[in-house]
């Protein structure tokens, strides 16, 4: 209920206000979100690169429905995949780009020319893009952009979502020699006509989704911060190297060091910027603590 609440004002212009307003928003926000600046990305992927962890990162940002500002989401990939110098080099700081940033809520063909571009830049630095999955609206737009895309980038990433009912039959499609497969539960609000609303089920949907992708040929990202989903890969048996583990940015960060120093691939996703609002509450909603963590910061200011 209070995660559906959250995450209905994850889309309120009026919640952001107050949320972007309130005294100590910035400094709750940073436990997820490294810093505003391209700085502030590079400094903290390199931290994370050096404890022998990789790094994947999102530019913030989301629903444009402005060219301008796509063009702007592009020239600031082109500048991080820059700045990043050798991090990029093997992919170990690849980029996660939301399609509606870029233009898809605009026009399909804006977003697929402007995620060309980025991957071409990704390319070019010896690095991947992978493309997160936004609500289900999105989800075949979504994925006919991924194959468009493969054709010149085939390491381009794909991103499911375990609560959705299609999921499955999606990674069947997508469990393919060369294909890199990000398997996350899903964090938006999604009717019961599409997704499965219990935990339950949701966690059920991941194992089965986790056996096709760890059984096939492609190269599963093992997207969780859930002991139980990470127990139900490793059981799997699946040799090490040919998938990995990500966690976000900021949440259980010493398991994410446990996992890579048992020599596990541990890649974190690092989102920058200012435009934090839709990423931040999604967080919230996640983990009614996090909620609880957020008030008590405000309360301690009075
Ligand atoms: P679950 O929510 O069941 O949490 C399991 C445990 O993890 C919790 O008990 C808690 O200990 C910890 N935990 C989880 N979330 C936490 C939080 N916010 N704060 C503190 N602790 C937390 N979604 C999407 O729809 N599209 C996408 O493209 C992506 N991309 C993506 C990339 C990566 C690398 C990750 C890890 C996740 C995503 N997600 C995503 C988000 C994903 O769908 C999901 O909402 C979160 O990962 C939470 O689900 P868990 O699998 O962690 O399990």
């Amino acid at each position: 209920m209070l995660r559906q609440v959250i995450l209905a004002a994850s889309r309120s212009g009026s919640m952001r206000r107050l949320v972007e307003n309130a005294p100590v928003s910035k400094q709750v926000v940073h436990r997820f979100v490294p810093g505003a600046s391209v700085d502030d990305a590079v400094r903290a992927s390199r931290e994370l690169i050096g404890s022998g962890r990789l790094v994947t990162l999102d530019h913030l940002g989301e629903d444009t429905t402005d060219k301008a500002m796509a063009q702007a989401t592009v020239d600031a990939y082109v500048t991080l995949l820059n700045a990043l110098g050798d991090l990029t080099q093997d992919g170990q700081a690849e980029v996660s780009v939301k399609l509606s940033a870029v233009g898809q809520t605009i026009d399909e063909k804006l977003a697929l020319d402007n995620a060309r571009v980025i991957c071409d830049k990704a390319a070019s630095r010896r690095t991947t893009v992978t493309l997160d999955m936004e609500d289900h609206t999105t989800t075949d737009s979504t994925l006919g952009i991924l194959r468009e895309l493969r054709q010149d980038f085939p390491g381009t990433g794909a991103v499911v979502q375990a609560y959705l009912h299609r999921t499955e039959a999606d990674c069947k499609d997508l469990a393919y020699a060369g294909s890199r497969v990000r398997l996350c539960k899903g964090a938006y609000k999604e009717p019961s006509s599409v997704a499965y609303q219990g935990k339950e089920d949701v966690d059920a949907s991941y194992v089965r989704c986790l056996e096709v992708l760890m059984t096939g040929d492609g190269y599963p990202m093992v997207a969780t911060h859930d002991p139980a989903m990470i127990t139900a890969a490793k059981r799997l048996g699946r040799t090490r190297g040919t998938y990995e583990f990500q966690m976000l940015y900021g949440i259980r960060p010493t398991e994410q060091q446990k996992l890579a120093d048992e020599g596990e691939t541990m890649r974190v996703y690092v989102p920058y910027g200012d435009e934090y609002y839709g990423y931040f509450m999604r967080r919230l909603a996640e983990r009614p603590a996090n909620v609880a963590f957020f008030l008590r910061s405000l309360a301690s200011r009075k």
